[in-house]
């Protein structure tokens, strides 16, 4: 019997497009819990519903559904872009029974091409908690890096660590040809 993980999805099978208004039940369900929904959307209030989402546009750019197979499995845009100058990535956020797969480096390397090939950026930058283990590896396998750190207080009351990354062209160019 063969106990080898199952080969990921091949790249092929994903593809992205502007977020519809359609789409925002589904992404409404992708944090499992509040700690997940502060982890991608510090503002918002648990559960996160549509019309938090639809507010939210307003303030955001490119909002972006990552698609597997005719499904949306993730979702990001840019929380704030300066034109020329600076864009930060936000709500990243992949469907719990999609993860582990790959999803979010899809959608984050979509995002990234967005940044640096389409809107000519010379970085991107984000944020994340120190207890969010899975959104810092992802992040530094992607080849950001950390350059900053601010404290911040949760919900709940927990001392946090909110740690910004950046990536900046060269570090682009360097993880495209990686698969
Ligand atoms: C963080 C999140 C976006 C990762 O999505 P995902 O599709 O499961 O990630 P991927 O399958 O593309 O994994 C890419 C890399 O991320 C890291 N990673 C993802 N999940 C991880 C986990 N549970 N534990 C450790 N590392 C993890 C690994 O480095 C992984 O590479 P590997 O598979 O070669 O080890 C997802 O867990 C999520 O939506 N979490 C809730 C919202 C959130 O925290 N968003 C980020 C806000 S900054």
């Amino acid at each position: 019997m063969s106990t080898a993980a199952p080969a990921p999805p091949p790249a092929a099978a994903y593809s992205h497009r502007s977020l519809s208004d359609a789409d925002i039940p589904d992404i409404c369900r992708f944090a499992r819990d509040r700690e997940e929904l502060y982890f991608l959307f510090p503002r918002a209030t648990w559960p996160l519903t549509p019309q938090q989402v639809r507010d939210s546009l307003a303030s955001r750019r490119d909002p972006t559904v990552l698609l597997r197979g005719g499904e949306v499995v993730g979702y990001a845009n840019f929380a704030t872009f300066e034109e020329g100058r600076s864009a930060s990535l936000g709500n990243v956020s992949v469907a719990p029974w999609a993860r582990r797969t790959g999803v979010a480096k899809h959608l984050v390397r979509a995002m990234m091409d967005r940044a640096f090939d389409h809107h000519g950026l010379p970085e991107l930058v984000l944020r994340c908690f120190n207890t969010n283990t899975p959104g810092l590896l992802l992040y530094t396998a992607l080849g950001f890096v950390p350059i900053a750190i601010e404290e911040r207080t949760a919900p709940w009351g927990n001392r946090l660590a909110l740690l910004t990354l950046r990536i900046d062209r060269a570090g682009w160019n360097a993880g495209r040809g990686e698969g």
